[in-house]
């Protein structure tokens, strides 16, 4: 409750940070046609290049986005009054899910070696593990947000490496992840019924996007707001 309060009072602060994107920041479900006071406001608003503050960034935060953090982060989504708000991001499927549990691996030899691997941890442009060579994040050309198989560099043919861009201005609680790669508006959740259960998979959000369902409308905009992670790092050996 504390953090959802949070949320709603430091709203227009949060805003005021945003780095820009002339079509306006989209936070609602696509199918929504009606227009939102909020965006309407953020497009009127002065686009400053960086948020001046007194306090300049912490070194390991930036205000100005980036692709490669040096701080480690975890990742919930947030819209509220959709079924995802304040979810984790987490790792599976060689993808992202909103909601669940991470999945990841670790072989038995490396036992007590072995990180927790309970959660999904972000570093340095990518997902946090040991195993040697590391899981690259990419984008496919259908907006699905992935990473490879661990042992391997092989992506979808036209992925681009890469994923989230990621700022934090100075004295925010919550950073930030979004997305611009094949000119996204940041990131979308898009329902997924093909595991026997509803999950919610990480896209980019692209008009064209090739999800699940078929229908883009069913996808969900959110906000990627980062919490610090202060765990042992790497988190994981393999995300799965
Ligand atoms: C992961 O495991 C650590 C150590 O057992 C624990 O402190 C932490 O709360 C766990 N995190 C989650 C998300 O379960
Ligand atoms: C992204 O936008 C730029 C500028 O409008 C355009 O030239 C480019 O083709 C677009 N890229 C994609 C993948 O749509």
């Amino acid at each position: 409750m504390r953090l959802l309060t949070y949320i709603l009072l430091a709203a227009p602060i949060l805003a005021s940070c945003v780095p820009h994107d002339p079509r306006g920041h989209d936070n609602s479900r696509r199918s929504d046609k009606h227009d939102d006071k909020q965006d309407d406001k953020s497009k009127d608003r002065p686009r400053p290049t960086s948020c001046t503050t007194t306090t300049p960034p912490a070194s390991t935060t930036s205000c100005v986005p980036t692709t490669s953090p040096t701080k480690a982060f975890t990742v919930i989504a947030a819209h509220s009054g959709s079924p995802i708000h304040l979810l984790p991001m987490v790792a599976g499927g060689l993808g992202f899910q909103v909601g669940g549990g991470t999945s990841s691996y670790c072989p038995t030899v490396v036992g007590a070696s072995c990180p927790p691997g309970n959660e999904t941890v972000f570093v340095g442009g990518s997902i946090s593990v040991m195993v040697p060579g590391g899981q690259q994040q990419y984008v496919e050309v259908g907006g699905r947000i992935g990473y490879t198989q661990a042992h391997s560099a092989s992506m979808p043919v036209g992925a681009i490496p890469g994923g989230f861009s990621y700022y934090k201005c100075p004295d925010e609680q919550f950073g930030h992840i979004t997305t611009s790669i094949f000119n996204a508006t940041g990131l979308m959740a898009c329902p997924d019924n093909s595991f026997g259960t509803q999950r919610y998979v990480v896209y980019a959000n692209i008009p064209n996007a090739v999800v699940p369902s078929g229908n883009v409308q069913d996808c969900i905009g959110f906000d990627g707001l980062t919490s610090d992670y202060n765990g042992p790092l790497p988190a994981a050996w393999q995300y799965t």
